[in-house]
């Protein structure tokens, strides 16, 4: 069966872009692949943190997942922190990762320079390399992200692709190896619609967890009322009727693809629905779609975090699940790199 894994860092809250650009399409891929969820902990200190939040955000963004409808019995889901072996390969990955690959990443670019100076630590620019042995630990198959995180996943590639160059081939294959090869090279699996949601109040930014207004995105666990706010103050525009891909109006696009992905209708069915509709009565369609789909997910997340010893046997379990997967990776690689059995 291929394998699917992905994750969201535990910073901030977990927004509408997380779950359509990402977290809603794992529920569907666990029905039929292997899937590895994780709450990439390790990737939320590469820019200063709160060392109080962390935990907290780490076991609210686990109960996300769950509430968003991640099964046990089907996907594993732990934390990233829990299983060792991802610092382990990073380190045997950085090896072979060139400066210049990791200086042209346009996050790190971003980050860094609002960031300064000062608040850059080397954890950021090695991001992508952490992010790379997320994934080729459990030899994944496909990728499940938001385009923001395609230029990862080709370096994820590239990387592969390298350490399979390097210590794979005939060498490798004697000692057993699969296929010849160390790492099996991933895609990249990016949705048609909501791989780049945007955010409420600028059409042209994406929606992000570090933007500094509230207003700019909708989270997973937005009261009803704060939903109902944030939908009738979002940017708008004051052309007749609504229309998608006019790239003149970004918000309308961003809205309607909002509205079909929450709803599950066609972009036929919501353009000839929404076409001779007004803003305000969009408007309150869209916040009543947006409360029904979230609402559930809200109750379910409540139940889970009232029951503290349940998510952390989940948790354990995932961790257990992967560690075997990760640990059998590892050994490989210092095999394959000449390292001295242990
Ligand atoms: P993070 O935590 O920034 O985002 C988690 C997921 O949400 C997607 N996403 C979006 N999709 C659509 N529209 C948006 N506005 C939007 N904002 C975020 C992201 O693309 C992502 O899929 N580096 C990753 C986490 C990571 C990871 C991994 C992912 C670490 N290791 C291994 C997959 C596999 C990140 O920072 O995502």
């Amino acid at each position: 069966m291929k394998r699917v894994v992905s994750g969201v860092q535990p910073t901030g809250t977990v927004h509408l872009g997380n779950y359509l650009g990402a977290i809603k399409n794992w529920v569907s891929l666990q029905n039929s692949y292997e899937t590895l969820f994780f709450i990439v902990d390790l990737h939320a200190i590469t820019l200063p943190h709160d060392a109080q939040e962390l935990s907290k955000a780490t076991r609210s963004t686990a109960a996300i997942y769950l509430a968003c409808g991640i099964d046990t019995t089907k996907a594993s889901v732990f934390v990233q922190s829990h299983v060792r072996a991802h610092v382990e390969l990073m380190w045997l990955l950085s090896s072979a990762t060139p400066i210049g690959w990791l200086n042209k990443m346009i996050q790190f670019k971003e980050k860094s320079r609002k960031a300064g100076d000062e608040n850059v630590g080397v954890a950021l620019l090695t991001y992508p390399v952490l992010m790379a042995s997320d994934i080729l630990l459990y030899q994944a198959d496909l990728v499940p992200v938001g385009n923001d995180q395609q230029q990862h996943l080709e370096l994820t590639r590239e990387l592969a692709e390298r350490l399979n160059y390097l210590y794979g081939g005939r060498k490798w294959k004697k000692l057993g190896g699969r296929g010849g090869s160390i790492f099996k090279v991933p895609e990249a699996l990016i949705p048609p619609v909501g791989a780049r949601v945007m955010s409420l109040t600028d059409g042209l930014s994406k929606m992000s967890k570090s933007a500094p207004s509230d207003q700019s995105r909708i989270n997973i666990l937005d009261p009803k009322d704060v939903i109902v706010n944030k939908i009738k103050r979002c940017k708008t525009d004051s052309f007749p009727s609504l229309e998608f891909d006019n790239p003149e109006r970004p918000e309308c696009n961003n809205l309607l693809s909002i509205y079909q992905l929450i709803t599950e209708k066609t972009k036929e069915e919501v353009a000839q629905e929404c076409q001779d509709m007004n803003w305000g009565t969009f408007k309150g369609k869209l916040t009543d779609a947006l409360i029904n789909h979230l609402d559930p997910i809200q109750q379910r997340y409540q139940e889970i975090t009232s029951d503290a010893a349940y998510l952390d046997g989940i948790l354990s379990d995932g961790a257990r699940k992967a560690s075997e997967i990760a640990d059998a990776t590892v050994s490989n690689v210092y095999q394959a790199m000449g390292f001295l059995k242990r």
